[in-house]
C-alpha cells in the first residue's frame, strides 16, 4: 500500500464512521505563538478541543503536514524525520476511549481496510500519576478486543501522556499501538522509542481531558476529546515490510534523483547514505514550508531561521557528496511531482518554490566561498602552531560570521594536516546559542525576553540607523542625543528638514538589509588621538578616555562606543522606523522598533 492508498483509505475509513474530512491547515501555526511550526495533526484544532464549536461537526478526519525540528540533528538515521505527514481523526465531545480504541482496531486488522495480522500489535496504555488514575478503561477495552495482557504495558507519563502540542493548551494519558517487526536483531523494549526497538508506533490514540496553561497548571477540560495520530510515512514502510522510511515510495524518488545527481549507490556507504537522507528530509521539509499557503521564506529569524538551516545543510551534505553546485531545484521538482495529489498548492507555488530555494542555496554557495577564502587568510597564523590544532574559537567565528559549519572548517583543516578543537567551538557556540534562544524566545513571545538583550539589539540597530541617515540625508547627520529601552529606540540627530516618506523608507531598508545580510560586529581598542586620525570613525564631541572601543559592523558602519552589541547582526530582528518629527531647531527624532 502507498502513502497515497492509506491516506484515502483513512479518510475513507472515518467517514464511513460519520466523521466530516477537513482539509489540513499551514505548516505554520495560526493560533499559538508558543512554537514555530504545526507540530501535530491536532495542532490547528486546538481551539476545537478547547470547546469551540467546529463549522463541520464534531467528528473530524484529515491529514496534515507537521513540522519538528526538535531532533534535527538526529536526522540522517534511517527513522527521523523533520518533516511528516500525520493522520487523524478527532472526537470534539461526542465519542470517547471506546468507539475510539475499537475503530482503530477494526482499520488496522480488518481486511478490507489494513489487514494487519492482530497478534503483531502490542500497546501502552497510561499507568496513572500526579492524581491521575491508571486507564483500566483503555486496557479493558484492548483485552476485550482479543489482545493479551502481555502485550498491554502500562507505562508512566513520561511514555503515554501527549500534549500539549506547544507550550500550552489540551493534551491528555493516551494509549498508543505498536507493530511488531519480529526483527530478533532489535531490543524488545519499549522504551528504546519507536523504531530503534523491534516495535514501531504507528498510532497514538490521546484522550484529550486536560488544558495546561501558561503557569503550567493542568486544568481539566470542560469537555472531553479524542485526538488521534498515525504517522503516514513509518506506517507505509511498516505495511510494505520496508526497514525504513526511505525505502518507501515517499522517499525512493528524491533517492534516485540524487543518486543521479551524484553518481552514488544509496545502501553502499553509511556516510553517504546519511547525506542522502538528510538531503531528501530537509529539501522535502524545504518544499512544504516555503510552498505553504503561509510560506515563509529563509531568514534570521523564527521560522525563516529553521528553514534557512535546513536548506543550508542539505547544501552542505550535498558538497560532501561532490555537488558543487546548485541541485536543491532537481530535488525540489520531484517532492512536488509527488507530493502534488495531496497538496496541490505545491505544484501553483512550483516557480516560486523553485526560485527561492535557488535564491538560498545561491547565497549559501556565496557564503561557503567567502569563508574558504578567510580560512585561507586565517593559514599563515596558524601555520605557527605546532600542535596544528584550530582553536575552538577560530572555528566558531568561522562559523558565526561568514555561516561556515563546523565540518567544513574540518575538512579544509584536515586538507592541511590540522585538526579542530571540537570543544571549544561547542563552547563558544554553547554560549551564543543561549543568547540566540532567549533572542527568538523574545520575538515569538513578545517581550519575555531579557531585558538587557533587547536593549542590546537596539543599540546595534542604532549604529546600523545612524549610518543609514549618512548615506541617505548626507554626512551634515550627526548624532545629537540617543535613547534605548526594551520597547524602542530614540534617534535624536542633526537635520534641517522633516524626512520624506521615500527617504525614511530608504533608511529603514537600508538597515534592514544589513540586518539580513548577517555582518559580524567586531570590536577593537585602539588610542583615542588614532581614532580621531583615522577618519570614517563617527566620534561624538564628548570627551574621551585615552584608549576607546571601536565597534565596526561589518563594513557598514564604524563607531567609537562602549559597547555592548550584539554578535552579528542577524540576531536584531526586522527594524521599522514609527516616527520622524522635529526635536528641536535643526534637530530630527526617529522613533524605531524591532519587530
Ligand atoms: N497528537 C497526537 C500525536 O501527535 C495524536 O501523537
Amino acid at each position: 500500500m502507498t502513502a497515497n492508498e492509506l491516506r484515502s483509505k483513512y479518510i475513507e475509513f472515518f467517514k464511513s464512521k460519520n466523521h466530516v474530512e477537513i482539509s489540513g491547515k499551514s505548516v505554520i501555526p495560526e493560533n499559538d505563538p508558543t512554537v514555530l511550526f504545526t507540530t501535530a495533526g491536532m495542532h490547528p484544532l486546538v481551539p476545537y478541543l478547547m470547546g469551540e464549536p467546529h463549522p463541520a461537526g464534531n467528528r473530524l478526519t484529515d491529514y496534515q503536514k507537521c513540522i519538528r525540528t526538535g531532533d534535527i540533528d538526529s536526522v540522517g538515521d534511517t527513522s527521523h524525520l523533520t518533516c511528516f505527514e500525520m493522520l487523524g481523526n478527532w472526537s470534539l465531545g461526542d465519542y470517547f476511549k471506546d468507539e475510539s480504541i475499537r475503530w482503530s482496531y477494526e482499520f488496522l486488522t480488518n481486511s478490507k481496510w489494513l489487514g494487519i495480522d492482530p497478534s503483531r500489535l502490542s500497546v501502552t496504555v497510561f499507568a496513572g500519576e500526579d492524581g491521575i488514575p491508571r486507564d483500566d478503561v483503555s486496557a479493558n477495552i484492548w483485552k476485550e478486543l482479543g489482545i493479551p495482557s502481555e502485550r498491554i504495558h502500562f507505562l508512566p507519563r513520561e511514555d503515554n501522556w501527549w500534549g500539549p502540542a506547544g507550550e500550552t493548551g489540551p493534551c491528555g494519558p493516551d494509549t498508543e499501538i505498536f507493530y511488531d517487526t519480529g526483527d530478533p536483531s532489535k531490543p524488545e523494549d519499549f522504551k528504546q522509542g519507536c523504531s530503534k526497538g523491534r516495535y514501531i508506533e504507528i498510532w497514538n490514540n490521546v484522550f484529550m481531558q486536560y488544558n495546561k496553561d501558561t503557569e503550567g497548571n493542568y486544568n481539566k477540560l470542560e469537555r472531553q476529546c479524542v485526538d488521534t495520530g498515525m504517522g503516514i510515512e513509518r506506517t507505509v514502510a511498516m505495511l510494505q515490510g520496508k526497514k525504513s522510511v526511505y525505502e518507501t515510495e515517499v522517499f525512493q524518488p528524491m533517492i534516485k534523483k540524487v543518486e543521479e545527481l551524484t553518481g552514488a549507490t544509496y545502501g553502499t556507504n553509511s556516510e553517504k547514505d546519511c547525506s542522502i537522507r538528510i538531503i531528501c528530509d530537509h529539501i522535502r521539509a524545504a518544499t512544504f514550508i516555503i510552498g505553504d499557503p503561509k510560506g515563509v521564506l529563509p531568514s534570521n529569524v523564527g521560522a525563516g531561521y529553521v528553514l534557512r538551516r535546513l536548506i543550508r545543510r542539505a547544501v552542505r551534505h550535498g558538497r560532501k557528496l561532490g555537488l558543487d553546485k546548485a541541485f536543491l531545484g532537481d530535488i525540489a521538482e520531484v517532492v512536488i511531482a509527488n507530493f502534488a495529489i495531496a497538496y496541490p498548492e505545491l505544484e501553483e507555488k512550483k516557480d516560486f518554490i523553485l526560485t527561492e530555494l535557488l535564491r538560498e542555496e545561491n547565497k549559501f554557495l556565496e557564503t561557503l566561498k567567502k569563508g574558504e577564502a578567510e580560512f585561507d587568510k586565517l593559514l599563515p597564523n596558524l601555520m605557527r602552531n605546532p600542535q596544528k590544532v584550530i582553536p575552538g574559537r577560530v572555528a566558531f567565528r568561522l562559523y558565526d560570521t561568514f555561516g561556515f559549519p563546523i565540518e567544513i572548517t574540518q575538512e579544509l583543516a584536515a586538507e592541511k594536516g590540522f585538526s579542530v578543537d571540537v570543544e571549544g567551538f561547542k563552547e563558544a557556540e554553547k554560549k551564543h546559542q543561549e543568547l540566540s534562544r532567549t533572542q527568538s524566545a523574545g520575538t515569538f513571545k513578545g517581550g519575555l525576553a531579557d531585558h538587557s538583550e533587547i536593549t542590546t539589539r537596539y543599540h546595534t540597530a542604532t549604529h546600523l540607523l545612524q549610518q543609514a541617515l549618512v548615506q541617505v540625508l548626507g554626512d551634515h547627520v550627526g548624532q545629537k542625543g540617543s535613547n534605548i529601552t526594551a520597547e524602542r529606540l530614540r534617534f535624536d540627530f542633526t537635520h534641517g528638514a522633516p524626512m520624506t516618506k521615500e527617504e525614511i523608507q530608504k533608511v529603514e531598508d537600508i538597515v534592514n538589509e544589513q540586518i539580513t545580510r548577517d555582518l559580524p560586529v567586531t570590536m577593537e581598542v585602539i588610542d583615542i588621538e588614532d581614532a580621531q586620525k583615522a577618519g570614517g570613525i563617527a566620534l561624538f564631541g564628548e570627551k574621551y578616555e585615552q584608549k576607546v572601543k571601536v565597534y565596526s559592523v561589518g563594513d557598514f558602519s564604524k563607531e567609537v562606543c562602549g559597547g555592548p552589541h550584539v554578535e552579528h547582526t542577524g540576531l536584531i530582528g526586522k527594524f521599522k522606523i514609527q516616527k520622524e518629527q522635529s526635536s528641536s531647531a535643526g534637530v530630527r527624532r526617529i522613533r524605531a522598533v524591532l519587530e
